[in-house]
C-alpha cells in the first residue's frame, strides 16, 4: 500500500470504506474524486500504483487523509481479496478499453474474481462498470426503438465485425449479473457511452484520443456513423448516485448523453476550435445517412443526476487536451465561447 488510510478529522461527514479497482483510469480517476468528495475512505487498486501515471490520486483533495493505493490485478483472485477486505462497497472499474482478443478474460474473469472475491471478503454492494457497446450493437434494432436498459448488443454482430471490446464487456456484465445473484451481492450497473470530459490522468486514453485525433488532423475523413457521449463526470456522478440509491441495486443505468452524427461530432469541433484541422471529408460509404437514434437516460435522471451539455464536455476535453500537451495550442483569431 502506498499511503496509509487515516479517519478523516472532525467533519462528521465521513463515510465507510469503498473500493475503487482500476483507480488510475480515466473514468476510475473520477470515481476516486467523487467519492472522496462525498466522504467515504476509498483504497484504489492498479497494477502498480507507484507508477507515475497514478500520481495524480494522491493529490486529490481528500486524498492525504482518506485514500489508499493497492496493488491488484483482477486476474489475481488472493491480491483482491485482500484489497477488499473491510470494505462495504466495490466500484470495478478496471477493464482494457480494447479489441484485443488476448484481452477479453481480463474483462470476464476479472470481473468474476472481483464479485467472488468482494462476496468472500464480506462486501455488500458492487457497482458494475459496463459500456454501451454492450447495449447498442443490434443492426436488427428497428430505428423506432428508443434505446434504454432494457437493450442488449447481437453478441455475435460484434463478434463477426470485431468488435471484441463489446463482447468483453457483455460478457463481463452477464457474469457480474449471474455472480452476485448466486452470491447475495447487491449489484447496480452503470452503462456509459463513449465518455469524453476533462482528464485528471496525464496519460491520453482511447476516448480522448478519439476526439484528439481529430483535433491533430489524423483523421483525414469522418464516417457515415452515429455515437453516443457522455462527460466522465457524469458517469462518475452516476457511480456515485447508484450505489447510495437502496432501489438501484439489480438495475441497469443507461449513462449517454446525447447520439450524435459524426458530422455534428466535427461540426460542433469546428465551431468550437475552428483554428485546428478537424476535417470536413465525409467518407462516403454509399449507404443513407445514419440516423442518430433515441435513447433514455430518464433512470438516472430520477436519481437526480443532471447532465452535462455536450457543447461545454467537447470545449473542456479540448482545453484538457491542450493543458497535457496531448494537442498542441493553437491561438485562435477569435476565443473559443460556449
Ligand atoms: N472510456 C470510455 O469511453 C468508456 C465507455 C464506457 C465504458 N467504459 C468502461 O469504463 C472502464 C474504464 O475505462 P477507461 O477508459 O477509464 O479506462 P483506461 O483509462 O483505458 O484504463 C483502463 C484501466 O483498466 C485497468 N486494467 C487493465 N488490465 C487490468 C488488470 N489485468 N488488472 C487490473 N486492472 C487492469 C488499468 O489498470 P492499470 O493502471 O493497472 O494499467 C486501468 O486502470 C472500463 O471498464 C471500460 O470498459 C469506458
Amino acid at each position: 500500500m502506498q499511503s496509509s488510510s487515516k479517519a478523516a478529522g472532525g467533519n462528521g461527514d465521513e463515510k465507510h470504506l469503498v473500493c475503487v479497482t482500476g483507480a488510475g483510469s480515466f473514468i476510475g480517476s473520477w470515481v476516486v474524486k467523487e467519492l472522496l468528495l462525498r466522504g467515504y475512505r476509498v483504497r484504489g487498486t492498479a497494477r502498480d500504483p507507484a507508477d507515475r501515471k497514478n500520481a495524480h490520486l494522491l493529490a486529490l483533495d481528500g486524498a492525504e487523509e482518506r485514500l489508499t493505493l493497492c496493488r491488484a490485478n483482477v486476474l489475481h483472485y488472493d491480491g483482491l481479496h485482500d484489497v477488499f477486505r473491510g470494505c462495504h462497497g466495490v466500484f470495478h472499474v478496471a477493464s482494457p478499453v480494447s479489441n484485443d482478443p488476448k484481452l477479453v478474460p481480463t474483462a470476464v474473469e476479472g470481473t468474476r474474481n472481483v464479485i467472488n472475491a468482494a462476496a468472500d471478503a464480506g462486501v455488500r454492494r458492487v457497482v458494475f462498470t459496463s459500456s454501451y457497446g454492450a447495449v447498442h450493437m443490434d443492426p436488427n434494432r428497428s430505428p423506432d426503438t428508443v434505446l434504454d436498459e432494457s437493450c442488449w448488443s447481437d453478441y455475435d454482430y460484434c463478434k463477426q465485425t470485431g468488435n471484441l471490446y463489446c463482447c468483453a464487456k457483455m460478457m463481463a456484465e452477464v457474469v457480474a449479473t449471474e455472480e452476485a445473484a448466486k452470491r447475495g451481492l447487491e449489484l447496480a450497473v452503470v452503462v456509459p457511452a463513449v465518455t469524453i470530459g476533462p482528464s485528471l490522468q496525464q496519460t491520453l486514453n482511447y476516448s480522448t484520443d478519439h476526439v484528439a485525433r481529430f483535433l491533430t488532423g489524423a483523421k483525414p475523413a469522418y464516417q457515415n456513423t452515429v455515437t453516443g457521449y457522455i462527460d466522465v463526470r457524469d458517469v462518475a456522478r452516476a457511480h456515485a448516485l447508484v450505489y447510495e440509491h437502496p432501489d438501484a441495486r439489480g438495475h441497469r443505468y443507461l449513462c449517454v448523453s446525447a447520439v450524435m452524427h459524426r458530422t455534428d461530432f466535427v461540426g460542433l469541433l469546428r465551431d468550437l476550435y475552428p483554428q485546428y484541422p478537424v476535417t470536413a471529408k465525409y467518407e462516403d460509404d454509399g449507404k443513407p445517412t445514419a440516423s442518430p437514434y433515441r435513447f433514455s437516460n430518464q433512470r438516472l435522471r430520477d436519481l437526480g443526476l443532471e447532465f452535462t451539455d455536450m457543447r461545454t464536455s467537447f470545449y473542456d476535453t479540448v482545453i484538457c487536451l491542450q493543458s497535457r500537451g496531448h494537442i498542441p495550442v493553437i491561438v485562435p483569431r477569435q476565443r473559443a465561447c460556449l
